[in-house]
């Protein structure tokens, strides 16, 4: 969602920030600008549409080393020039840009109003521009700290003043900012790549945090850290676009999240940063994972790992639901918070209402240094890389070998024999291999993908360990061909909407070769009773019966056979290249797909 990027230092300010911003465009966004302060005060430049067309748009003379710039997802109030960021006071003396949401707004700007000060957009920030240049305190910090004593709600924000013509002030509450620090220039962003071409030594912002940065320096107390990421991570190369890309990368990622975390010797898993030691993992009762999107559904196939392997009652829910149903905290279960980004604000605030309750909460995390990861007791970090493409890929894989080694060390602590351990660990240890195997069908799936991209509607289905993979298909599917695909279980087919089936509706069904496949093979000959295409995702041994002779039975993909447990992830793996490829063959922005943002960080 809305981006955030800062530059005080000796370079000219607009290329960074346009640079900058371009970075963010990942995130989301509907309008864009950039405020500088130059020898003549704050200059503006604004527009809803592209960061491209903000460049192209700016005035001759937009000069200034001391900026911010900003990408909005519009909140308060529609898209448009106005409403995009910076806003500024009256008189133009103060500029901010601003991540997050103003709770009491509607109050602030009614007494602005009654004071007299005209407002000119539509949004909660405008009245954060004013209550700095109605500040009477000496600095700007003290400025921008009695404005945000009179704010309810969340913040990443950083302002410039015309009479503080070396500075900007930024400010964290619950919204991510980052400071980087160059070789006399200073940077701020929301997110690491907008500045990360520039420098690797940065310092995360806690929340309640105010700062100045000047070309020198800045004022904190906070450490730095060199951030061990290869800035070509946020480039696509050669690839088309980055979530094929990111797809590419799984079998590099998937190592990388179980290196130096396997004992084999024991059979078990090694997750020091759970901080909890043997007699505390024993005491769990039950588990309970909380995500949102496609980070959810992982966390379905999560819960049946630990109940599988560690006989731990488990299950999943929507952390945008949680909350909202007073959930009954209970002080032997261990909540589990799954995000690729760790800014998911739904799933924020449930870790927040767990923890609130007493509860013990964990993360599975992918963002070093997030909001989700810094609130939990203890956590996995995913070590996926970073992940740019809003369609999420590798760093989902890396969530299910995060559970998968989660649920050996439950396991390992109660019934799970040293054996089956080592049998999962060996498991654990083929997949990156056998993931690149699956990639490399891309061509063949792709031409099925084709096939798929003009049905206007179809269906994923699968059972028990193969139904979240179901929905995980269908998700990544409608969320970047807009096609409509809906998950069911194979075995409700036949309770109601294989009403629906036709030949003009094909299903892809996942059929791993487990205690269910008869009864999987069963359903599907239901549906090409109906003329139903399908596209089976199975392993070599399943015997589909007379299924593939018939003319609507469009492929079979075959994924290598591993412990069945950890069939979910080898089974994914080819509804990503499904949809990449159908989205792809429907000529569809894959990395910026419509109405949504990599990070959702409002309600
Ligand atoms: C789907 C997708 C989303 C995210 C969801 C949670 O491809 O990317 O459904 O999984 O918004 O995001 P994180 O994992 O950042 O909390």
């Amino acid at each position: 969602m809305c981006g955030i990027v800062g530059y005080v230092g000796g370079q000219q300010a607009t290329p960074l920030l346009l640079e900058g911003l371009a970075r963010l465009e990942h995130r989301g966004y509907d309008s864009a600008g950039l405020a500088l302060l130059g020898g003549t005060g704050i200059k503006v430049a604004k527009r809803a549409g592209r960061v491209r067309d903000l460049g192209d748009g700016l005035p001759k003379r937009f000069a200034g080393k001391v900026g911010i710039g900003h990408t909005r997802w519009a909140t308060h109030g529609p898209a448009n020039d106005v409403n995009a960021h910076p806003h500024t006071d009256a008189r133009g003396r103060v500029a901010v840009v601003h991540n997050g949401i103003i709770d009491n707004a509607a109050a602030l700007r009614h007494r602005l109003t009654e004071q007299g000060v005209e407002l000119a957009s539509d949004t909660d920030t405008e009245v954060l521009a004013h209550l700095v240049a109605g500040s009477d305190a000496d600095t700007l910090e003290g400025k921008v700290r009695e404005a945000l004593a009179e704010i309810e709600g969340t913040y990443g924000l950083a302002v410039l003043h015309a009479d503080f013509p070396d500075r900007l002030v930024v400010a964290r509450n619950g919204s991510p900012l980052i400071v980087g620090v160059g070789e006399r220039e200073m940077f701020v962003a929301s997110d690491l790549a907008a500045i990360v071409r520039h420098t690797t030594t940065v310092a995360h912002l806690e929340d309640g945090e105010i700062v100045t940065l000047t070309a020198s320096g800045f004022t904190t107390a906070r450490d730095t850290t060199v951030v061990d990421i290869d800035p070509e991570a946020y480039d696509a190369g050669e690839h088309e676009s980055f979530m094929h890309k990111e797809m590419l990368e799984q079998p590099a990622a998937a190592e990388r999240v179980l290196r130096g975390r396997l004992d084999d010797r024991f059979g078990t898993a090694h997750l020091g940063g759970l901080n909890m030691d043997a007699r505390e993992t024993r005491a769990i009762r039950r588990v309970k994972i909380l995500g949102c999107g496609s980070a959810y559904y992982v966390g379905q196939m999560g819960a049946a790992l630990v109940e599988e392997l560690a006989r731990i009652p488990a299950d999943a829910e929507a952390a945008s639901e949680f909350r909202y149903r007073n959930p009954i905290i209970e002080p032997d279960t261990l909540y589990v918070a799954v995000s690729q980004s760790g800014e998911t604000i739904d799933t924020l605030l449930a870790v927040q209402e767990v923890r609130r309750k007493g509860g013990r909460v964990i993360g599975l995390v992918n963002v070093v240094g997030s909001a989700i990861a810094r609130e939990c007791d203890g956590g996995i970090y995913l070590h996926a890389g970073p992940e740019v493409a809003v369609a999420s890929t590798k760093a989902l894989t890396n969530m299910f070998l995060g559970f998968a080694l989660l649920a050996l060390q439950l396991g390992r602590v109660r019934d799970l024999s040293i054996a089956d351990g080592r049998r999962l660990i060996a498991g654990l240890n083929r997949l990156p291999e056998q993931i690149q195997q699956v990639l490399d069908q891309e061509d063949a799936l792709a031409e099925v993908a084709g096939r798929l991209a003009d049905a206007d509607s179809l269906f994923f289905v699968g059972r028990v360990r193969g139904y979240p993979v179901a929905r995980e298909g269908a998700q990544k599917f409608k969320e970047i061909s807009y096609r409509h695909a809906e998950a069911y279980q194979t075995s409700e087919l036949k309770h109601g909407p294989l009403a629906l089936i036709s030949s003009e509706v094909p299903t892809v069904a996942l059929v791993p070769a487990d205690e269910l496949a008869d009864r999987n093979v069963g359903a599907l000959h239901e549906i090409a009773a109906r003329r139903g295409p399908l596209v089976v995702v199975t392993h070599e041994d399943v015997d589909l019966g007379e299924l593939d002779a018939l003319p609507h039975f469009w492929q079979r993909i075959v994924v290598p056979r591993n412990e069945r447990e950890l069939d979910p992830i080898l089974l994914t793996i080819p509804l990503q290249l499904l949809a990449y490829h159908a989205a792809l063959r429907l000529g569809h922005d894959i990395d910026k797909p419509r109405n949504l943002a990599k990070s959702v960080t409002v309600e």
